[in-house]
């Protein structure tokens, strides 16, 4: 999938910087030719001598290096690769490329180019948590950008723990492919919701539901292995997001309905989201906590936004909108019902009864409900439904 590839490798100054090296080999060893930019603070991590070993390349490090630019050249540079791949993503980087800043070579390339860019960020989980960093990430997934990771785990510099841990190599790969990919969906963004969400009762109580997330990430796996940029957007599910997507995660059904209207415009949209109805209204500050005199805590909800409504109705809306119907009851009447209420253009509708073991297992029986009509597939696995179901929106949109 890789062969001939041309992967323009931006190395940024992080501690993960040791990782690129390995990624060189491991693009290298599927076909593709690797050339690498490496910033200045890249270089106190790792030399530009190993890194030219490894790509059998010149390596460039000065938008001012008279003899590069003559040779190649920055605009080359950001023109003749296939896809550019930002490995580790810093947060400088991060907020130079978000702002369009162009002072050395590695931001140069960034504005300059027309191709696609993947990001591997990595940094200290309270630099990737940062509302600086969140607006700047979010700018660059509005302006296109992919990104994969980071991952959660220690961080090599003072075994923290927490999300910024640079995706492994191989995560790497499998986005590069994706990104390259040219399957039906290739240049199509699909936003995917996933996951239940937590509505808090005060800092340590949540209502929650038994959504474990595996149709929403199977599915959002599915669209990327078309060629989707996927942006997926889950709440605290039990099964890990896809490698690949783009991943926004959030808790509550507002944070939800704020990540899927900045994820927009998209040309679909699927929202797996077992999205709670109701919050808690009067969530208290501080724990709730026995009195002694048997006095019980009164909840008061109220309703949720309906984000599957709102995208069907909002200015922005894709171009095809599926949502899902979890019933117990009639479900093929309460999934037609749905289809209109919401203005969406499919639902997918389960039969979630306990007895069928749907919520929370690997299997799923559905209906796919459109204009036309109920369409039942036999059961089968939620990775099937999953393709069977991308290889259908991949028709609707060409
Ligand atoms: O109305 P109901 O919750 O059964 O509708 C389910 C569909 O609506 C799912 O696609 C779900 O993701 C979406 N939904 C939503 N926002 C809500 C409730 C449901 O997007 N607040």
């Amino acid at each position: 999938m890789l062969v001939d590839k041309r992967i323009l490798l931006i190395i940024g100054g992080g501690i993960a910087a040791y990782k690129a090296l390995e990624l060189i080999r491991r693009l290298r060893e599927r076909g593709a030719h690797v050339r690498a930019v490496m910033t200045r603070a890249a270089q106190e991590f790792i030399t530009p001598l190993s890194v030219g070993a490894l790509t059998a390349d010149h390596v460039f490090t000065d938008l001012f290096d008279r003899q590069a630019e003559q040779d190649v050249g920055h605009i080359r540079l950001a023109r003749e690769a296939d896809l550019i791949v930002v490995a580790p993503a810093t947060a400088d980087l991060m907020a130079k490329a978000a702002q369009g800043l162009a002072g050395d070579l590695a931001t140069a390339v960034l504005l300059a180019t027309k191709r696609p860019v993947l990001m591997a960020p990595a940094m200290n989980p309270a630099m990737w948590a940062h509302p600086a960093t969140r607006r700047n990430q979010a700018q660059l997934q509005a302006d296109g950008v992919r990104f994969v990771g980071p991952n959660r785990g220690e961080m090599a510099e003072s075994g923290e723990a927490g999300e910024g841990r640079m995706a492994e190599p191989l995560e790497i790969v499998a986005a590069v492919e994706s990104a390259l990919s040219e399957g039906p969906l290739a240049g199509k963004h699909v936003l995917v919701t996933s996951g239940p969400t937590h509505e808090p009762i005060d800092p340590v109580r949540y209502i929650a539901n038994r959504s474990s997330g595996a149709q929403g990430t199977a599915l959002a796996a599915a669209l990327r292995d078309l060629g989707a940029r996927v942006t997926f957007v889950t709440g605290p599910a039990v099964v890990a997001p896809p490698s690949g997507v783009d991943v926004v995660r959030v808790e509550t059904a507002r944070e939800m309905a704020a990540a899927v209207e900045a994820a927009l415009p998209a040309d679909a949209a699927v929202m797996a989201a077992a999205v709670a109805d109701w919050r808690v209204a009067n969530a208290a500050g501080q724990k709730l906590k026995k009195d002694g005199t048997g006095k019980l805590p009164v909840l008061e909800f109220a309703e949720n936004p309906d984000i599957l409504a709102t995208v069907s109705k909002g200015p922005k809306r894709p171009r095809l909108v599926v949502g899902f119907a979890a019933e117990t009851t009639d479900v093929t009447a309460h999934a037609m019902a749905k289809l209109t209420r919401k203005g969406c253009d499919w639902i997918v509708a389960n039969d979630v009864t306990p007895a069928t073991g749907i919520m929370g297992g690997a299997e799923n029986a559905v209906a796919l409900i459109t204009v036309a009509g109920a369409e039942t597939w036999p059961r089968m696995s939620k990775t099937d439904v999953a393709q069977r179901l991308a290889a259908r929106i991949a028709e609707a949109l060409r």
